[in-house]
């Protein structure tokens, strides 16, 4: 049988990861996957990780299942981490996942089993997964309009009028709360509003995906618009990440958080989103959980964290800073001063797919075919290059 199985496309982003790692060119530039590299190009572990595996090491008595929706003490600092006190726990349904992907698949899974019919509404462009676990999750997508014309900035008007008149009542919408993956263009606080206002109005369910809470302006700066969302949509879906903001890529670890109107609704919802877990991956890993759940309920190693976060965050923005002058100093005629106005790992360079081909066949610069880039993969050493390479694509 397995004969007649047809060789699948790589995939849009971390099949860009095995191309990079087969290639030998000393000088290869990764800028595809979202991953957070130091000043030195590595992806360090955090000192606050390691000190809490530390502690696991030597309190931790067993390594027994945990339960369909993952470590309590987990979740509720999920809870908090997302709402802060805004909202009473008990409306709330939490169950830890394996990373924002395994969120937003049962998310996906959920919608399609509760709400048959229910379109899920995402963003052009969004991440090149989003529309591919929504299908695989039985649930079909549309899209919104969400760039505007030099796909520098947000096209509020566009975003407005496509999910005024498109999305029916009962489909979801979903959103990024910041640092929009991949184009790094979230809206402001006021635009928030009149999202919500709108998907209140027209009873769309909002989606929200949180993968890099602290990428942008800060933990809680960057949770503003999930909070305003929730001011006024009495439903939520939430799939969130520590994959990012606690260098956590490997151990998987997210959770996909359900805000209901009433406690009993709650309830219901997590006895469903647990069967949908039982038959997929039966009950989330422990390790990850147990990392973040150990440095949030310690007050020294939150501070540890808190301050090794802002370490990358400023890092991010600096690289950003840099990449501008190094363009221009490359001669480039494009000014990629819009660069500075975005938020988080990721920004649209403007090349094409056959720059980005020739970036990569010419010059072992990786980075994603919409042009995506990584900002958080440039360092000091890789800047030079990277700026003479895409000043000779382009
Ligand atoms: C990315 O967009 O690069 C990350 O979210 C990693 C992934 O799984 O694609």
């Amino acid at each position: 049988m397995f004969e007649t199985i047809a060789i699948a496309p790589p995939d849009a982003i971390l099949g860009l990861t095995d191309a990079f790692q087969q290639d030998t060119n000393p000088e290869k530039i990764n800028l595809s996957v979202g991953v957070y590299k130091d000043a030195n190009g590595q992806t360090p572990v955090l000192r606050a990780v390691k000190e809490a595996e530390q502690k696991i090491l030597e309190t931790q008595t067993s390594k027994s299942y945990l339960g369909i929706d993952g470590l309590p003490g987990y979740c509720d600092q999920v809870a908090k981490m997302l709402f802060a006190d805004q909202i009473d726990r008990k409306r709330l349904a939490i169950l830890q996942t394996p990373g924002g992907t395994g969120a937003v698949r049962i998310a996906g899974e959920f919608v399609g089993s509760q709400f048959a019919g229910s379109k899920v509404w995402i963003s052009n462009p969004t991440w090149a997964n989003h529309p591919a676990i929504f299908h695989s999750a039985g649930v079909a997508t549309e899209q919104y309009r969400y760039l505007n014309g030099d796909r520098t900035g947000l096209d509020f008007d566009a975003l407005l009028e496509d999910l005024s008149s498109g999305p029916v009542p009962g489909d979801a919408v979903l959103l990024h709360a910041c640092c929009h993956n991949p184009t790094g263009v979230d809206p402001t606080a006021d635009q928030w509003r009149q999202i919500a206002e709108l998907l209140k109005a027209q009873k769309l369910l909002p989606i929200v995906d949180f993968a890099y809470q602290g990428f942008g302006q800060g933990l809680q700066e960057d949770a503003e618009g999930l909070r305003i969302l929730v001011e006024t949509c009495p439903e939520i879906l939430v799939c969130s990440s520590f994959s990012k903001n606690f260098g956590l890529y490997s151990e998987r670890v997210g959770a996909l958080t359900l805000v209901a109107q009433e406690p009993a609704a709650a309830s219901a919802a997590l006895s469903q989103l647990k069967r949908l877990v039982r038959t997929n991956y039966s009950n989330p890993p422990r390790h990850g959980a147990t990392i973040v759940a150990t440095i949030l309920q310690d007050p020294q190693l939150t501070e540890t964290w808190e301050t090794e976060l802002t370490e990358m965050r400023n890092r991010i923005a600096g690289m950003r800073t840099r990449f501008v002058q190094q363009m221009k100093t490359a001669g480039v005629n494009r000014d990629f001063q819009f660069l500075l106005q975005q938020n988080g790992m990721f920004s649209f360079s403007g090349l094409n797919p056959m720059q980005v081909d020739e970036l990569r066949s010419k010059h072992s610069v990786y980075i994603v075919g919409s042009g995506r880039i990584n900002v958080a993969g440039m360092t000091e050493h890789n800047l030079p290059r990277l700026a003479t390479a895409i000043a000779a694509v382009l």
